[in-house]
């Protein structure tokens, strides 16, 4: 299988990915054991389908390490120089506190030990608390850790569109920001997606799938309870949906999709995939890849044959006129985390 050019997106003038990444959330332990060795076979098949951009973090359990792994194994048996096929965005997570410029350092210094390179392709920070200003010291430092070359692109994850423009003012330059962006929590249309395309930021977007309760697994299925959810990622998406409107209107939704997605013959997870795909600002959308476990590459791959005729959405807007607003439930993108 090869994916379509449609499947490709400029990130930056020297930073081309899929536009489906591969989410490695899904690895951490929080969603059930992983097997290294099947893991790391497992990445050559979505690398081999075209799915050859990867989502993990500091704090994604062995995911850093798997990377590090994946790319040993690539260069011995394609050749060094084929590495260039593959981007792996790591984030970086601290807990509250100065950043120096040396604290900086040795956290990219740890991530590209461990993923086994001598540049990070994209490193996107996050940080918990805006009261406390210095995550603008650390923006500086990572700046200046992409400027000697250690950093390809500084992003950010689930920070606002008020931080947003803050950091744009110190002139500090940024090329996406990872927020989560589904049908559900569709945030992002408020202020952020406007204000990123008019300032040539993109958004790469997280929980479109909801866990993977956008999917025909969860249509007509009575409510779940914990119990019933076994991963992190489910029991996460499930609280939104809670918030957003409850079970029976998700099963509404989820059945006015399905209408959409037979007209098109394709999946309910491609309709969702897609729908996000084709808002302003979005570059791509992080799908969860349960490594060695589960695997949804053909289907994820029918998301680039899809073209959405936006006049079926207008059956969504008397569903999503009973939903509650979540920008004023949460606050806007990224406030479930502070
Ligand atoms: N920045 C942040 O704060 C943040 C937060 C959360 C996630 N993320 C990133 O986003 C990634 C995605 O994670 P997520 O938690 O949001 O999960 P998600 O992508 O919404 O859901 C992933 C799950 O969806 C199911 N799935 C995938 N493709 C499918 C298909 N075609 N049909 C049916 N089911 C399908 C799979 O379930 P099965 O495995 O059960 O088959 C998979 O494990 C993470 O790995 C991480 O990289 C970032």
């Amino acid at each position: 299988m090869t994916l379509p050019g449609s499947s490709r997106f400029t990130l930056a003038p020297d930073l081309a990915i899929c536009r489906i990444l591969n989410g490695m959330w899904q690895v951490s332990g929080a969603h059930g054991a992983i097997d290294p060795g099947r893991a790391v076979e497992a990445m050559f098949a979505y690398h081999d389908a075209g799915f050859t951009t990867w989502d993990l973090a500091d704090h994604y359990g062995p995911a850093e390490d798997f990377i590090a792994a994946f790319r040993r194994r690539f260069a011995a048996e394609r050749g060094e120089a084929r590495l260039a096929e593959i981007q792996a965005f790591t984030k970086w997570v601290p807990p509250p506190g100065p950043m120096t410029r040396r604290l900086v350092d040795e956290a990219v210094g740890v991530s590209l030990r461990r993923m086994g390179t001598d540049r990070l392709d994209l490193l996107q920070f996050h940080w918990w608390d805006y009261a406390d200003n210095r995550y603008l010291d650390a923006l500086k430092h990572l700046a200046d850790l992409r400027d000697a070359g250690r950093i390809l692109h500084v992003a950010l994850t689930n920070f606002d569109t008020a931080r947003l423009q803050v950091i744009a003012e110190h002139g500090i330059r940024i090329v996406s920001n990872q927020v989560q962006y589904s049908l559900v929590d569709r945030r992002p249309d408020t202020r952020m997606a406007a204000w990123c395309r008019d300032h040539d930021v993109t958004l790469l977007a997280y929980g479109t799938l909801l866990g993977g309760l956008l999917s025909e697994r969860w249509l007509g299925r009575p409510e779940p309870g914990r119990a019933d959810l076994p991963t992190a990622s489910l029991r996460k998406y499930k609280q939104m949906i809670d918030t957003w409107g409850g079970w029976a209107l998700f099963q509404e939704l989820l059945a006015a999709l399905k209408r959409v997605a037979g007209k098109h013959g394709a999946s309910l997870a491609n309709v969702g995939t897609r729908y996000i795909l084709d808002r302003p600002a979005v570059a791509g959308v992080i799908i969860g890849a349960r490594l060695g476990v589960a695997e949804h590459i053909a289907d994820n791959a029918g998301t680039f044959d899809l073209a959405l005729d936006p006049e079926y959405f207008a059956a969504l807007d008397p569903i999503f006129a009973r939903s509650r607003d979540l920008m004023t439930a949460i606050g806007d993108c990224g406030d479930e985390y502070r």
